[in-house]
């Protein structure tokens, strides 16, 4: 599980805010040819989290929208960022059609919310973010963050260190205080 090439991050957030927090750090970081998908049932968070990815990659907060009637919608920000939703998709093929598979490995990052409806959809090299809702508090959740292959090893790292001990953090840069 462990090594260069692989990272487990196990994260809790107390609110929606914090969610979102933590998306803004990922959107900080993230490069064209990011693969991010976003697993979890109805309401776990997965578009609260993208709305952070956007912000912190300084996508205007208007554009982002849910494309689950649109599969795939595209944002301009530091980089493009494609965001897709796969909940209404059949198979490959109608995914085939949507555009999508041109967006991997292209110019921008690719965010995935319910990736796991078309297995094999996504590279090998990933990140993948699961959503869980706490059994008993209502707002909290627990997010399973995995990166597979050095780059996205690196983005959960990023993600699972605390806030305190991430770059930048600190009374230096006392802005960054994503309370989770
Ligand atoms: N800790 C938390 N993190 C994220 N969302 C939270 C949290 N606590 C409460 N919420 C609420 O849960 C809801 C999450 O909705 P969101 O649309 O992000 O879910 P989703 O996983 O995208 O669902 P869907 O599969 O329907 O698209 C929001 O209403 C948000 O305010
Ligand atoms: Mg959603």
């Amino acid at each position: 599980m462990e090594g260069a090439g692989r990272h487990l991050a196990r994260v809790t957030t107390r609110s929606a805010r914090a969610t979102a927090a933590l998306g803004e750090l990922l959107g900080r970081a993230l490069r064209p040819g990011d693969v991010v998908a976003l697993l979890g049932e109805l309401g776990a968070g997965k578009t609260q989290l993208v709305r952070g990815i956007c912000r912190g990659a300084r996508v205007p907060e208007r554009e982002v929208a849910s494309p689950t009637f649109a599969i795939v919608a595209s944002y301009r920000g530091r980089l493009p960022v494609h965001h897709a939703d796969l909940y209404r998709v059949a198979d490959e093929d109608e995914l085939h059609a949507t555009g999508f598979f041109d967006l991997l490995g292209g110019d921008g990052a690719v965010l995935v919310e319910w990736a796991d409806r078309v297995p094999g959809a996504l590279p090998g090299e990933r990140l993948e973010v699961r959503l869980e809702h706490d059994p008993r508090r209502p707002e909290v959740r627990h997010l399973a963050i995995d990166g597979m292959g050095e780059r996205h090893a690196a983005l959960a790292r990023l993600l699972g260190a605390p806030a305190r001990r991430r770059p930048g953090a600190g009374r230096r840069a006392g802005r960054r205080t994503a309370r989770r």
